[in-house]
């Protein structure tokens, strides 16, 4: 199965992000990332409920939504959109993981899980029946056009080992320094799903339409 593409907003010229979104789905891709920080689990913050709801409303894209804060329940309801969208939450962010996936799950949305470069992919173990996608982050969270943190890659053949051995067949994302060369040995390691950020699509010195073209390309040759 060829990976799937999750253009990620936070990257987006927001002058023009409607435009930007459209053309997504005139491609035919299927996901949107929205990366939601709160300036405390990540030094930083970009967009809440408000933004989500607004993007929500001009595409018929599935919001593939990374939720990079503490205690992240509260603000979990106010994420409910159409369409079955993904929320993964991070394994660090929280001591009631299970509660979170199920609160995720009974407001419409399918529960994903998050973990950071440091923290071990044991971590994951008791909640992988309960997910729907298992997201690998391969820089420090927060922050687009990062340093990849090499040991991530192994990681990702970690997760994939542990689904397979448990028959599933979900999404396993990656997020940080999707380059070319890095996507190339995070997809052989098992990834399906990369996250596009400044790395591989949002590019100094070329357009969204021709960079989309170039990364689609790469992607079917894999
Ligand atoms: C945060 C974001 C960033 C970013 C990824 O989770 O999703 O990681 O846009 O893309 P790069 O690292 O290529 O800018
Ligand atoms: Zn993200």
């Amino acid at each position: 199965m060829k990976p799937q593409i999750a253009p990620s907003l936070m990257c987006s010229d927001f002058r023009r992000v409607e435009d930007e979104i459209a053309l997504f789905e005139r491609r035919g891709l299927e996901y949107l990332h929205l990366d939601i920080m709160d300036g405390h689990f990540v030094p930083n913050i970009t967009m809440g409920p408000p933004i989500v709801q607004a993007v929500a409303a001009m595409t018929s894209l599935t919001l593939d939504m990374h939720l990079m804060v503490s205690g992240p329940d509260g603000i979990i309801p106010p994420l409910a959109v159409p369409g079955s969208p993904i929320i993964a939450v991070h394994v660090e962010a929280n001591p009631h993981l299970d509660r979170t996936l199920r609160l995720i799950r009974s407001s419409g949305g399918r529960p994903g899980v998050a973990i950071n470069p440091a923290t071990p992919v044991a971590m994951l173990e008791p909640v992988l029946d309960e997910v729907d996608l298992v997201l690998v982050m391969t820089v420090n969270p927060g922050f687009s056009g990062q340093e990849l943190a090499p040991y991530t890659v192994d990681k990702i053949a970690q997760v994939k080992r542990l689904l397979e051995a448990r028959g599933r067949n979900i999404l396993i994302e990656v997020d940080g320094n999707t380059s070319f060369d890095n996507i190339r040995r995070m997809v052989d390691a098992g990834a399906n799903m990369i996250v596009a950020g400044t790395s591989c699509l949002y590019r100094e010195g070329i357009g969204l339409e021709q960079a989309l073209g170039e990364l689609e390309r790469f992607l079917e040759g894999l």
